[in-house]
């Protein structure tokens, strides 16, 4: 044992240590050479230190440096060092951290790591929280909740008696809803299609001048972090609005919840804790390893009543929180122990730090591209910027080039109708220096 996690803690540490001078994206060789794990399966055991060789000569070099500082691709951020190790000891333990009896540390951790997050977040103190394994599932359980919580005060028991003959619901979103908001609502049975959809400004935000009328069981899904623009909808005036009709509000804030956390970008999130559910990843700005979304809802038993199991063999009833009472899974791996890592490691001023960073990083890009000739579409509000290099046909192929090239990763998007070249910043481990040299290469890769 001791001598296979050491080999895999030194091949780890090796891949890391690369990262920053290997290309972003992997060299079409090494994904070619895949093909040589494509053998038949072992018929006999195999050397479990071989197997351990193998993948790490054979996958290593396929992956894209997604943990390295120069990818600005979706929005995808590290793992601070402090969550990788704090998941290998994770690992180790194996705890289905399901139930607080049968999981306590597991458990308990995730509790003190909610209370930190609504404390960083500034959301209600009482909300109750899921971890998850992304914003599409925060989203989804966030909705489940709100679902709950409309029909029953329509005198419905969702959970109970299913959609079939309960009251409508009105679901009202902004036309530059995420896909993963849409999607939830398609599995939760209100349609992916049967929405009210708000028409947006140039920045994708939702006109709150031109919501619906709302009566009767309503849900409002608004975005906290445009994934193109990072611009966040008027939540404080939908609040108000929904407030008076008694309507729930939904945020998708995946990555721009976490503006909250950083001083200087506090009044994006003005009016945030209004809302009565939120979801977010920490697989993005809170730079844990994959897989951690989170979902909170100002009234915990919502949130309970649409995810909590009861079986006779379950121990469920506990003065603590069940972990499983909150989330579509029962088994499931302890995401807490990565989130409190990385709070109690940054501490409220670190983390505000990492997001201040990225955001001026971000900004850079914005005023050098721009001052190089090139077109910014967006108000530069938080780490997400937009560059046009040109018509669609050339400002694809200058992202090819860049991708080609490997010294950075950016993706490619259409905003409100042009292509353009997405670039995310959100890794801790991104220097001022990463961005000068992803700078210089974009640009001679744009006049070349
Ligand atoms: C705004 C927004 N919402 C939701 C999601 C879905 O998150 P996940 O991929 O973690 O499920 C994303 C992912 O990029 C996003 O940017």
């Amino acid at each position: 044992m001791k001598d296979l996690l050491t080999d895999a803690s030194d091949r780890a540490v090796r891949y890391l240590d690369g990262l920053g001078s290997r290309s972003v994206a992997p060299a079409p060789a090494a994904v070619s050479r895949l093909s040589s794990l494509d053998e038949p399966l072992p018929e006999k055991p195999t050397d479990p230190a071989g197997t351990l060789r193998v993948l790490d000569e054979a996958v290593s070099p396929a992956t894209m440096a997604m943990a390295g500082p120069r990818f600005f691709g979706f929005v995808i951020g590290g793992c601070l060092p402090v969550t990788l190790a704090a998941n290998w000891l994770a690992g180790a333990w194996d705890q289905n951290s399901a139930l607080y009896r049968s999981t306590p540390g597991t458990s308990f951790i995730e509790q003190v790591a909610l209370r930190w997050l609504l404390d960083v977040l500034r959301l209600p103190p009482e909300a109750g929280g899921a971890f998850v394994t992304g914003a599409t599932v925060a989203n989804l359980c966030a909705l489940a909740a709100a679902r709950h919580a409309v029909l029953e005060r329509a005198g419905w028991n969702v959970e109970a008696q299913g959609l079939f003959g309960a009251p409508p619901i009105t679901v009202v979103v902004g036309a530059e809803t995420h896909p993963s908001v849409t999607k939830s609502l398609g599995i939760l049975g209100l349609g992916r299609s049967r929405v009210a959809k708000v028409p947006v400004d140039s920045q994708g935000r939702m006109r709150a001048d031109l919501l619906p009328a709302l009566s009767g069981p309503t849900v409002i899904c608004v975005q906290a972090g445009n994934v193109n623009t990072g611009a966040f909808d008027p939540v404080d005036e939908v609040c108000r609005r929904a407030r008076a009709a008694g309507a729930w509000v939904h945020v998708d804030g995946a990555f721009g919840l976490w503006a909250a956390a950083a001083p200087s970008r506090r009044h994006l999130a003005a009016g945030l804790a209004l809302a009565d559910s939120w979801a977010t990843d920490a697989h993005k700005w809170l730079n844990v390893p994959y897989d951690c979304g989170l979902a909170f809802v100002r009234d915990p038993h919502a949130l309970q009543a649409a995810m909590a199991i009861t079986a006779e063999y379950l121990p469920t009833q506990s003065e603590f929180r069940n972990p499983a009472d909150f989330t579509p899974e029962l088994s499931r791996r302890a995401r807490g122990v990565e989130v409190w890592a990385a709070l109690r490691s940054l501490g409220r001023e670190g983390l505000a730090e990492m997001i201040e960073r990225n955001c001026a990083q971000a900004r850079r890009f914005a005023r050098e591209l721009g001052a190089a000739g090139y077109e910014i579409l967006n108000d530069v509000v938080l780490n997400q910027v937009l560059v046009s290099f040109g018509d669609a046909e050339r400002t694809s192929r200058v992202i090819q080039g860049i991708q080609d090239d490997g010294t950075c990763w950016c993706g490619v998007t259409v905003w409100q109708g042009r292509t353009a070249m997405r670039i995310s910043v959100s890794s801790w481990a991104t220097t001022d220096a990463d961005v000068e040299q992803s700078i210089e290469a974009i640009i001679r890769i744009a006049r070349s």
